[in-house]
């Protein structure tokens, strides 16, 4: 067998076997396939696609050549949710404190974010001696004690993705449904877990901007699940709004602590996408009523149980939970810059991408693996899709300690579409299983 061959296979549009797929993975391991090759076989792949039988073969050999954690030992369900990534994505740090106070396990092991969308861990790190890496021995522990934790997972679990992802990320192929799919599964199923929710982010601040391309990629992942014979729902979420009202490592800390310590109406969005989620979470393991459970999850937050929860998850983790009782000690930005509307109509959506590259270019994300993120930047949404905006209206705040230039807030400024009627956003726009 030989890679050349294989990259003439998938360029002429014929099937690749187990064995080609297998022999790919090992080799971009072990270098005997160049950087090149993988590059060539990879944009063939994005111009011809693979079906699901090919990208079920992709998906298991870069788990089987990577570390697999089984967590042995641990009886009941585990449960675990990944999000495509969109702006102002704070859902698995709600969710976790609220089915674990539920009795439930939610065990989740992610992988550091880079580009538009922000990361779990760092919104975490923002938390001073919140620790993301943890000794095998802890992990055991806290897995049957407290049964949360959401902790970095190990360099090597799909080891292989990590190649393939920097290689399409520079050669123009990471937009391919297949690519896509396998690369989140293999990194999914290289833990146990027994029901899994994938937030398939859909708008201008998603990787899928519209719902058709939404809908393929939950079809290929729901088709490559059932081959691992995994239980897995997809939900469609709108993303034409940051999620929530803030954005930002330790402002969406603040804003999760204010929606555990009960204040959960003033965030339609995302109560409605944890209501669902938590749901479709529990339906894959037992036979419950919609109702019931947002009843349930109503009472952990009214009683305080989820925000009792999230203490003792920071202090489990060695964050300083002096902060999560007091967010006034949280660090704050040096400048406040309000956007203001500088038309008027009713707000359609936000161009995403536009807020959060600006973020990021304040410090609020990475661009490069190695920068260093300033927590304190952010924004504070005030409008909501549908709203009636007119000129000179606070659009929403932006936090950071370096002042903004006349081309960032003209983006910022541009960043809402306005449209002439109220259209009101859908927020789940599909449950797909
Ligand atoms: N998220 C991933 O983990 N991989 C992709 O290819 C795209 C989004």
């Amino acid at each position: 067998m030989n890679i050349i061959n294989i990259i003439e296979k998938k360029r002429d549009k014929k099937l690749l076997n187990k064995n080609e797929i297998d022999f790919f993975i090992r080799g971009i391991l072990d270098e005997s396939i160049a950087d090149y090759q993988t590059s060539s076989l990879l944009m063939a792949i994005f111009l011809n696609g693979l079906n699901d039988e090919e990208t079920y073969y992709l998906t298991k050999a870069i788990i089987d050549n990577g570390e697999y954690v089984d967590f042995k030992g641990i009886d009941s369900a585990i449960l675990d949710k990944h999000s495509t990534g969109g702006v102002g994505d704070k859902v698995s740090l709600i969710l976790g404190p609220i089915l674990a106070s539920m009795g439930y396990k939610f065990l989740k092991m992610s992988g550091r974010s880079l580009g538009f969308t922000g990361g779990t861990l760092d919104k975490l790190e923002s938390i001073p001696g919140f620790k993301v890496n943890q000794s095998d021995e802890w992990i055991k522990k806290t897995a049957n004690d407290l049964g949360f934790f959401i902790i970095s997972q190990s360099e090597n679990i799909a080891k292989a993705d990590k190649i393939l992802y920097a290689l399409r990320d520079v050669c123009a192929s990471v937009d391919s449904i297949p690519l896509i799919a396998s690369s989140i599964l293999s990194k999914k199923f290289s833990f146990r877990n027994d029901s899994l929710v994938i937030d398939v982010k859909c708008g201008s601040g998603a990787f899928m901007e519209n719902i058709d391309k939404a809908r393929e990629l939950c079809k290929t992942m729901l088709a490559i699940s059932k081959a691992f014979q995994r239980k897995t729902t997809c939900i469609i979420s709108s993303m034409n709004k940051p999620l929530g009202k803030r954005v930002g490592n330790n402002l969406e800390i603040i804003e999760v602590i204010d929606f555990l310590k009960g204040n959960y109406k003033d965030y339609d969005d995302l109560y409605d996408e944890i209501n669902h989620i938590v749901y479709e979470l529990i339906l894959n393991i037992e036979n419950v009523e919609y109702s019931f459970v947002k009843e349930k999850i109503k009472n952990v937050l009214d009683k305080g149980y989820a925000f009792e929860m999230f203490l003792k998850f920071v202090h489990n983790q060695g964050g300083d939970i002096s902060y999560i009782e007091d967010i006034n000690k949280f660090d704050k930005a040096k400048f406040e810059t309000e956007i203001l509307a500088d038309a008027c109509g009713y707000l359609s959506s936000y161009k995403l991408k536009d807020i959060a590259k600006t973020l990021n270019e304040l410090g609020a994300g990475r661009l490069k693996k190695e920068d260093i993120i300033d927590y304190t930047v952010g924004l504070i949404n005030e409008k909501n899709i549908g709203d009636k905006i007119s000129k000179g209206d606070l659009l929403f705040t932006i936090r950071s300690n370096k002042e903004l230039n006349s081309s960032q807030i003209k983006l910022l400024k541009d960043s809402i579409v306005y449209t002439d009627k109220s259209v009101k956003d859908k927020h789940i726009l599909e449950v797909i299983k």
